[in-house]
């Protein structure tokens, strides 16, 4: 039986891209799934088409920038399931641009989404994983997280952000059994460029995505460090297109 047969599994942004590749492997692993994303439509459709499969998947409609929301979300999670052993925060945005095109509103997205989104998520789960000494939150950065060019600034900060969170996260909570898991994707083919302003660099950062890899192969990694046994944390991955230089 697999390691993630029956474990409660929050995600966040489901309804594309990374999200919703993984919300896919892992219901074909049997995980107990709780969805999350923004856009309803979405979510009923993934939702029909796991249970045909087969799977088991609730959601709920949730904005990740929002901690009253996600606490309703971990609630729920509870309420259905009764426990939350794995959550997952996926949900991000990247509006790229150079920091003097003063773009404040998605400097503000970018710092609610991917950042406080991420921390909504960990204080969500948090009690009641520290409570049964059990529990894995996994978070999505990426090689931006590691890496700084020419319009990444503020996406690239909120990425080291959440690295550095998660990081100190393991530490304060490696002794209640509670793992972490830092994805660091490389260049992925979803929506997430979709959303670039500027558009002429939308234009060529959609011309360096050429080499982007399906999102399936990221919700793989993030089935192997779930199926690990408990005593073994997979802490950090990276993951890029074999081509993908930086
Ligand atoms: N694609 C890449 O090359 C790449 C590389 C490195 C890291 N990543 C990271 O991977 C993660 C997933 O991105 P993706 O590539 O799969 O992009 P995507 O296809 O654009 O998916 C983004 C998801 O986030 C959700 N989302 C955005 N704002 C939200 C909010 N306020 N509340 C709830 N959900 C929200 C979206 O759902 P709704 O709009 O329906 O809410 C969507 O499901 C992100 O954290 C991204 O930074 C991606």
């Amino acid at each position: 039986m697999s390691n993630i047969q029956d474990k409660v599994v929050i995600i966040t942004g489901v309804s594309s891209g990374i999200g919703e590749s993984t919300a896919k492997e892992l219901a074909s692993k049997g995980a107990k799934l709780v969805m999350a994303a923004r856009r309803e439509e979405r979510l009923i459709k993934l939702q029909e088409e796991i249970q045909m499969n087969g799977g088991q998947a609730i959601y709920k409609v949730t904005d990740v920038s929002s901690h009253e929301q996600m606490e309703e979300l971990a609630n729920y999670a509870l309420k259905e399931f009764g426990k939350i052993d794995v959550m997952i925060n996926n949900a991000g945005v990247m509006p790229l641009s150079s920091v003097h095109e003063r773009k404040i509103n998605e400097w503000d997205t970018m710092i609610d989404v991917n950042v406080k989104g991420v921390l909504y998520g960990i204080a969500a789960v948090l009690p009641s994983m520290r409570e049964r000494k059990e529990g894995h939150i996994i978070i999505v950065s990426s090689v931006a997280g590691h890496l700084v060019f020419p319009s990444s600034s503020v996406y690239s900060g909120t990425k080291f952000a959440v690295r550095a969170i998660t990081e100190g996260l393991r530490q304060e909570e490696c002794n209640n059994n509670i793992r972490t898991t830092i994805i660091c994707p490389g260049s992925v083919a979803t929506e997430l460029t979709d959303h670039i302003s500027n558009s002429e660099l939308k234009a060529s950062i959609k011309e360096q995505s050429e080499i982007a890899i399906d999102p399936a192969n990221i919700a793989r990694a993030i089935a192997f460090a779930i199926e690990q046994p408990s005593d073994v944390a997979i802490n950090e991955l990276i993951i890029r297109p074999t081509i993908q230089q930086l």
